[in-house]
């Protein structure tokens, strides 16, 4: 299996069995929270990161729902800091009243959540809230809560389940950080 990178090795932060306990938890909460809607719940999963997290976490909620997925992009870090982020996939239909969940894999600055809160709310549904596999402390999350949450990390990179280093190790089955060099 993979488990090195440019001469890095990369340690495992959370385990595939700790992710898979958790997942489970947040699939009963989930469906504890929602337990009196009449329509089904929408799940809107924030690409790309977020997909691996999406197809387990479904599977753990014991109600209808219906999948959504938005694209979404930052031109550079420089950008992203000021807030600015562009969608690239939109929803299929209006969630007009309708209970919406975000799905993502990372809370780090909470700017793209903050974006995408702002963006929902026109579109007027009846509750809108966050689930978040991670979330880092570290930063000043303004106004963005993460409603259902997986896990606290520490304010390092991480990779795997769904989350990428330029682009590759999202399959890795764990959450990892690269370690010293080997
Ligand atoms: C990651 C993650 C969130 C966002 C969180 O996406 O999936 O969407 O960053 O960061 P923030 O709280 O600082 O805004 P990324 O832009 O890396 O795209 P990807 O999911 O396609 O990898």
């Amino acid at each position: 299996m993979m488990n090195r990178f440019k001469g890095k090795e990369i340690q495992a932060l959370l385990t595939k069995e700790q992710i898979e306990k958790r997942v489970k938890e947040l699939g009963a909460e989930i469906t504890h929270a929602y337990r009196d809607i009449k329509d089904p719940l929408i799940l809107v999963g924030v690409l790309k990161g977020s997909v691996l997290f999406m197809a387990d976490l479904c599977r753990a909620i014991d109600m209808p729902i219906e999948l959504e997925f938005m694209g979404v992009s930052s031109y550079g870090e420089a950008t992203k800091s000021s807030g600015a982020v562009q969608i690239t996939l939109d929803l299929t239909r209006p969630i007009e009243n309708r209970h919406v969940l975000f799905v993502e894999d990372i809370v780090d600055t909470g700017l793209t959540a903050k974006y995408l809160y702002g963006n929902m709310r026109t579109r007027e549904p009846a509750s809108l809230r966050l689930c978040s596999l991670l979330e880092k402390p570290s930063k000043s999350k303004g106004e963005v809560k993460v409603d259902f949450l997986g896990f606290t990390i520490p304010d390092e990179f991480v990779i795997g389940y769904g989350l990428d280093l330029a682009g590759v190790y999202r399959n890795l089955p764990y959450v990892g950080v690269l370690g010293s060099d080997v």
